[in-house]
């Protein structure tokens, strides 16, 4: 079995229940105010996913301005039309960012939450990303570093044991610690970076970390690194040690913001 995953119907769905938790509420919150959208701007979702980004930028732009949302994965950009199918001024692309479907300079900002970890050829996929922004245009950039999750676990060996499976998930489970002289080769001054870190002490069903954990340790038992059991067994532990007061997650985005110079 391959080890990336793939976003089919079933994981595309779960990325939207997953996406709707408040924990990344928050975080998409965060974006939105980094990237400072105005009024009128033009702005590329490279793995626009579900949709979700690409609407609330769309009522920060308004109707004079647009939202072009692309990605790899065909459910990912159905639920994304189906969510925006009444904002005239979004559309959703099935497409590479490796080979984004634009021609160059024509976005004021481009935002990517979340999707270049899955890009194996990051050179590639950045050189594309300068080429869509006008000069002086800026990208907001978000991704997870897998090393930064602290976990809490009355079973350590087993916990190291997922997570160092879940490390496969995808091409680049470190990208933030990575990424800045990747931007800088393809021509992008860094402007900004900031991290966001989704903290639960709860272990509640409406929150990032109870889908997020046993996501991973059913990747791990698909891989054939963990039984099934095993699997269900951690989950359980965790869910004792949340009653008794002692479950902890943490976790942390990076936020990169760069600019396409303008000579
Ligand atoms: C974890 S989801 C994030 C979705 C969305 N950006 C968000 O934050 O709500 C990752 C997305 O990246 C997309 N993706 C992965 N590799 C891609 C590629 N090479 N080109 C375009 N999209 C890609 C996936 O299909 C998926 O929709």
């Amino acid at each position: 079995m391959s080890e990336a995953i793939e976003f089919d119907e079933k994981t595309a769905r779960e990325t939207e229940v997953l996406y709707l938790t408040p924990d990344i509420v928050a975080a998409r919150r965060r974006v939105l105010d980094m990237l400072a959208v105005a009024r009128g701007e033009r702005i590329a979702d490279i793995g626009s996913g579900p949709g979700l980004l690409a609407q609330e930028i769309a009522a920060a732009v308004g109707p004079r301005g647009c939202v072009e949302g692309v990605d790899i994965s065909a459910p990912m950009v159905a639920l994304a039309r189906r969510r925006c199918a009444n904002l005239a001024h979004v559309a959703f692309h099935d497409g590479d960012a490796t080979a984004l479907p634009w021609p160059d300079a024509g976005f004021d900002a481009a935002v990517s939450t979340q999707v270049y970890e899955y890009v194996p050829d990051l050179a590639q996929a950045f050189a594309e990303l300068c080429r869509v922004l006008r000069p002086g245009g800026r990208a907001l950039i978000m991704a997870t570093n897998a090393d930064s999750l602290i976990l809490a676990s009355p079973a350590p060996a087993l916990s190291r044991r997922i997570l160092d499976a879940w490390r496969a998930h995808c091409p680049h489970p470190d990208l933030p610690r990575r990424i800045s002289p990747l931007l800088r080769g393809a021509g992008l001054d860094i402007r900004a970076r900031d991290s966001f870190t989704l903290l639960d002490a709860d272990f509640s069903r409406d929150r990032f970390a109870w889908h997020y954990l046993r996501s991973i340790s059913a990747y791990a038992a698909r891989q054939g690194r963990i039984e099934k059991a095993e699997g269900k067994a951690w989950i359980a532990e965790l869910q004792d040690l949340a009653v008794d007061g002692g479950f902890f997650f943490s976790l942390n985005r990076y936020l990169f913001v760069a600019e396409r110079p303008t000579a």
